[in-house]
């Protein structure tokens, strides 16, 4: 089996150096679809002025964002700095959404600190009036961390807010409904509760347990990047919030998975990373899909025509595949 996979690309200065040349975008650069459809900036979200040139007064109908969550996996800062730097990029994006629209921001609360930064992000977000606090999300990783002496740690947190009267559409999973009962009288009769809905199958509501976390064995795996979020809970978030043709933003690239599936669901992404290389995979990937159909490279990398790590044995290196370490941030 073909297995060329990448190192976690924040970390691995020399493979970076490798890279780089390839990308391109250099910081301060927008990519623009051919097709028109989607943007890729190579920007900081942080920075209005920069949000401001990804956007050129374009308004979103959604945004789904996935910062770094000041946990290990990334630097930590001290917890207000980081929550500063958190209201700056919520304010730019909040600025750039319709009057109409959808937030998604996904989060995280380390346990072993007071949970930061997630309490207190959720409290800096009272200040945003523009927007009101509509649910808050958990979505269910089937690995987990811990140990005997804790409860598993299995759980990603995504809080859900809207600006004006914006779009939702109830979604279903594809888990059969088996509980009956709840009768109530509908026109004189007694109904049962399988009668009434509009589904066979129940709604993920606001805890979402069929989402299968990504691994290297998935065809959506993007090796190199160690953040990844499966392509089903975006594919959710914009088919409930968002109608074909609008324009859905993502901040926080990393593998690009926000623009695939505005892709393939119709719709436009304008999208940013910081990090030309996560800025690189996002552009690849879209171009990979537009060729071949494909989520992504499996056992290889985006950059599989310039670079290559190349390993025999799959057993033997498969600890070292980004994938299959547990979400952390
Ligand atoms: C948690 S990852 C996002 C994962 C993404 N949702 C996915 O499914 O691939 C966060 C990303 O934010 C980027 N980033 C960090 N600081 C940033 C900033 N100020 N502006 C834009 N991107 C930033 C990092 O380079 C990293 O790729």
């Amino acid at each position: 089996m073909k297995n060329n996979p990448l190192p976690r690309l924040d970390e691995n200065k020399e493979v970076r150096k490798e890279l780089l040349p390839h990308c391109r975008l250099k910081p301060g650069d927008i990519w623009s679809d051919p097709e028109g459809r989607h943007r890729v900036g190579c920007l900081d979200a942080a920075n209005e002025e920069h949000v401001k040139k990804l956007h050129e007064g374009v308004s979103a109908k959604l945004a789904i964002h996935d910062p770094p969550y000041n946990l290990i996996a990334f630097e930590e800062r001290q917890l207000q700095e980081f929550i500063d730097w958190c209201e700056q990029w919520v304010r730019n994006s909040v600025a750039q959404m319709s009057d109409a629209s959808s937030l998604y921001i996904w989060l995280g609360a380390d346990q072993k600190n007071g949970f930061q930064p997630l309490p207190d992000f959720m409290v800096m977000m009272r200040n945003i009036k523009e927007v009101t606090s509509r649910s808050f999300i958990t979505m269910r990783n089937q690995r987990g961390y811990g140990t005997q002496k804790n409860w598993m740690a299995v759980r990603q947190e995504l809080l859900y807010y809207t600006k004006g009267k914006s779009h939702f559409e109830v979604q279903y999973t594809d888990i059969p409904k088996i509980l009956r009962g709840y009768y109530k009288e509908v026109g004189g009769r007694l109904t049962e509760n399988g009668e009434r809905s509009k589904s066979n199958n129940i709604r993920p509501g606001n805890v979402w347990v069929d989402i299968q976390q990504v691994f290297y064995r998935m065809e959506e795996n993007v090796s190199g990047c160690y953040a990844q979020k499966p392509l089903k809970c975006i594919d959710r978030i914009i088919k409930s919030s968002s109608h074909k043709g609008d324009l859905v933003t993502d901040y926080f690239s990393h593998s690009g998975a926000t623009l695939l599936s505005a892709e393939y669901l119709g719709r436009n992404c304008f999208t940013i990373d910081l990090d030309p290389i996560f800025c690189e995979i996002t552009i690849r990937r879209l171009e990979l899909f537009r060729q071949t159909g494909c989520l992504g490279w499996q056992n290889s990398h985006p950059f599989e025509d310039v670079f290559s790590c190349s390993r025999e044995n799959e057993e033997e290196h498969k600890d070292n595949l980004v994938g299959i370490q547990p979400t952390l941030f």
